[in-house]
């Protein structure tokens, strides 16, 4: 294998690296309107997202080209499609250099969801660092995460008792259980309780609903710029041609609004005393972290997490269970899973194999050169530029096998700690250090710690489970 040096390029790139060949970046934006109803169509309906990416790479021969990506044509007139696409784990690590790209307001693109679904406020995952605020907010956010870590693995394993309970109930009265509503309501609590202190028991409406109400947030807003595999025109016509109104979810979102006013008194005050936050600003960022950023991410990774292990048939999960329960001491903490080194390895290959948010954006701060592995590339100032996850992680430069999931992939054994420089579902290497002065994302350790616990968690209590994305179809417990 010919693995990189870890990869940040150098902020002074005026003139071409030396010692690779400059080109043109391939591809075009076509002709107005039409170009970009092209490509959206080919995005959501005629190739599919990763094809989509992987033609256009095909064709130019090359992993970074000219594209244009939804939202787009008729009713976007505001968004421009334009984008640089970068498909290699090199030029992906352009978009963390902070010297090299801002970020402001280009969390899902060009396109910005409407400023109603947060409080008429821009909440810290739209900020650039270059704007003082972001360091406020982002400062209050790894402040709460450190509050909540005292009472993290508690409430992980009492809210994963109740889950698995529920789920063992409806195994015993079919042959399979779907999992997603009962996960995402265990998601809902625990992350609730450990970022904001405050237990959704103390209202029924939002114990009960809270979960379905940040569905229906989340995917009002994020509407346009996600497939959810609705029969074609219908998709294109209802989703992806306009932005839906925040005025449809007001309720929801007034509702977990006035929750956190009324029982978040510590939380609210110390984003205000501490961290110089408004009353308001506290309010819409917790929501927007807790909601957005650590909800909608663990709703999409834990169903591939157990998908890996639930469908394997090579014996991976007989090695789990001996780790899980041969190492790390009798209670499950956080030091536990320093000592199980495959149980670690499984959750960044699951990353790497299937990262949670596809697509992070940047535009360019300056004019740079930006390089592939094998190419030099001049990109202007105010550029927008696309890394897709999904292709860069499997970049066959760095990983070996790329399309294979192999669950040691990360171990010590393996030289997993020198791969860690380029598992990037954090908007960043997984061995970076999240800051003030960059945009990766906060809860980057919380994340793998949490998965690590939870695969640990499962395999004390099963001797084996059969399950996909969606269900779990067998449990035998220990
Ligand atoms: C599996 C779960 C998670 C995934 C996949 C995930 C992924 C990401 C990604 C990709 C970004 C960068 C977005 C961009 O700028 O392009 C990000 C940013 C962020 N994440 Fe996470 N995240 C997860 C969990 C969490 C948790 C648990 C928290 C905190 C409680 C959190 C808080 C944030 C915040 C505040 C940002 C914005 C950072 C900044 O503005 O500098 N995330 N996350």
């Amino acid at each position: 294998m010919s693995l990189l040096p870890p990869v940040p390029p150098s902020p002074s790139l005026t003139t071409p690296p030396a010692r690779l060949p400059v080109r043109e970046i391939p591809g075009s934006y076509g002709w107005p309107l039409l170009g970009p109803i092209s490509d959206r169509l080919d995005y959501y309906w005629f190739q599919k997202q990763e094809s989509f990416f992987k033609k256009r790479m095909e064709k130019y021969k090359s992993t970074v080209f000219r594209t244009n990506v939804p939202p787009s044509f008729p009713f976007f007139t505001n968004v421009n499609p334009n984008v640089i696409a970068l498909l290699d784990c090199k030029s992906f690590s352009h978009l963390f250099d902070m010297e090299l790209v801002e970020k402001k307001d280009v969390l899902v693109g060009d396109f910005v969801p409407s400023l109603a679904f947060t409080g008429n406020i821009r909440v810290g995952a739209y900020l650039d660092t270059s704007e003082p605020q972001h360091s406020k907010v982002k400062k209050f956010c790894m402040d709460v995460l450190k509050g909540g870590s005292s009472i993290w693995v508690q409430e992980l394993v009492s809210n994963l008792d109740i889950l698995c309970d529920n789920i063992e109930a409806s195994l015993s009265k079919s042959t399979s259980a779907t999992y997603l509503f009962p996960l995402q309501q265990f998601l809902f609590t625990f992350l609730f309780k450990v970022i904001t202190s405050i237990d959704p028991s103390l209202d029924p409406n939002i114990a009960n609903s809270g979960y379905a109400m940040m569905n229906r947030w989340l995917a009002l807003q994020l509407s346009p710029t996600i497939s959810i595999g609705v029969l074609q025109p219908l998709e294109e016509i209802l989703l992806h041609s306009f932005p839906y109104p925040f005025f449809l979810v007001s309720r929801d979102y007034n509702n977990l609004y006035n929750f956190i006013k009324q029982h978040g008194k510590e939380v609210i005050e110390k984003g205000k005393m501490e961290f110089g936050l408004s009353e308001e600003e506290a309010i819409h960022n917790l929501l927007f972290t807790l909601g957005f950023n650590a909800y909608g991410g663990f709703s999409i990774f834990l169903p591939s997490l157990i998908e890996a292990i639930g469908k394997d048939s090579n014996g991976l999960q007989q090695r789990l269970r001996k780790e899980a329960r041969e190492t790390g001491g009798s209670t499950l903490s956080f030091d536990s899973i320093k000592e199980m080194d495959l149980i670690q390895s499984v959750v960044y290959e699951t990353l790497r194999f299937n990262p949670p948010v596809l697509l992070q954006y940047a535009r360019a701060r300056k004019d740079f050169w930006l390089s592939s592995h094998d190419s030099a590339f001049d990109v202007k100032k105010g550029e927008l530029l696309l890394g897709y996850q999904k292709i860069a992680m499997r970049d066959p430069v760095v990983f070996d096998e790329p399309d294979r999931f192999i669950p040691d992939r990360f171990t010590k054994a393996k030289g997993g700690a020198e791969l860690l420089n380029y598992l990037y579902w954090s908007n960043g290497p997984q061995s970076g250090t999240p800051s003030t002065s960059n945009k990766q994302c906060p809860g980057k350790d919380y994340v793998t710690l949490t998965a690590a616990l939870i695969v640990a968690y499962l395999f004390r209590r099963y001797d084996s489970i059969k399950g996909d994305g969606g269900s779990i179809t067998a449990l035998i417990k220990a």
